[in-house]
């Protein structure tokens, strides 16, 4: 993959969002890092690092014979990563710039591979995670936290028929899904995962899944994310800048605190 290959934003004010984002995926990620059960001297695979907010939390948990190999596609991010990670530990950490729906040497190795938010950008996943298992040793952990743009709406329309204000999170559920289907990639990648991990005969197959209430962080993201892909959003005709404007500024005034979840994120861990 190139670094134009993924479809939101590799600029400093994306990696801000995914700063922002990290907050928010503080629990489910510390939760697979617990499921995971790191060990001083693991080495770890990142898949799709991005800016590092997950490797930090990866190198804390390792020792110093320990090590995290993040990578990504995007050199951007990948930059931004390094200076995030510089004086970290005690774990080490490395970076390689590699598309990761192509396993390669990087996995050499590797007791545990981790995969935040990543799979959902990857076309037919699945095809990789099939592949991962013909190349990783017998026993390697591998474990995965994928939103879900999806599975909350239900439950989030039901609430929209008493709640009119509730129609812009719909919106954004709608434009986000139409953009992930203009380019080929999975919005609810994760609700699949453990059957399909299963059904590739990986071990000991748990799924969690984490729904996020939509608090002040969350709406954040969403307007954040609008800005990411305005042009993008704009040259599919899915929605134009001004009606994406006229979206955040609903979200802005929406009330915090009561709001259901608009997304959520999926933890499934396995052993290949
Ligand atoms: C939503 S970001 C998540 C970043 C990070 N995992 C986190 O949780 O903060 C997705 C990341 O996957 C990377 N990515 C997407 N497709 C990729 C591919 N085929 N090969 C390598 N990296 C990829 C992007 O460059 C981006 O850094």
């Amino acid at each position: 993959m190139s670094d134009a290959g993924y479809v939101l934003g590799q600029s400093e004010r994306a990696a801000r969002r995914l700063a922002l984002q990290d907050r928010h995926f503080a629990a489910p990620s510390e939760a697979l890092l617990d499921a995971l059960a790191l060990a001083p001297t693991d080495r770890v695979v990142e898949l799709g690092c991005g800016p590092g907010g997950m490797t930090q939390r990866i190198v804390k948990r390792l020792g110093a014979g320990g090590v995290v190999v993040g990578v990504d596609a995007s050199a951007a991010l990948l930059e931004q990563a390094k200076q995030a990670l510089a004086g970290t530990g005690p774990g080490r950490h490395e970076f390689i710039q590699a598309d990761i729906s192509k396993p390669d040497a990087w996995l050499d190795g590797t007791d545990v591979v981790i995969g935040r938010a990543v799979l959902h950008h990857v076309p037919m996943a699945e095809f990789l995670l099939g592949r991962l298992r013909g190349t990783l040793k017998p026993g390697t952990r591998i474990g995965f936290l994928e939103p879900d743009f999806r599975r909350p709406l239900a439950a989030l329309a039901f609430a929209e028929t008493t709640r009119p204000e509730l129609a812009p999170l719909l919106a954004f559920a709608k434009a986000i899904n139409d953009l992930y289907a203009a380019w080929r990639i999975s919005p609810a990648v994760g609700a699949s995962l453990a059957p399909a991990l299963e059904d590739a005969g990986y071990a000991d197959v748990r799924h969690t899944w984490h729904p996020f209430a939509s608090d002040a962080s969350v709406l954040e993201n969403l307007a954040m994310i609008y800005d990411e892909v305005r042009d993008t959003l704009a040259s599919l005709g899915i929605l134009t800048p001004a009606e994406i404007e006229a979206q955040k500024q609903l979200l802005r005034a929406l009330p915090t605190g009561t709001l259901p979840p608009v997304w959520g994120l999926h933890q499934v861990t396995a052993h290949a």
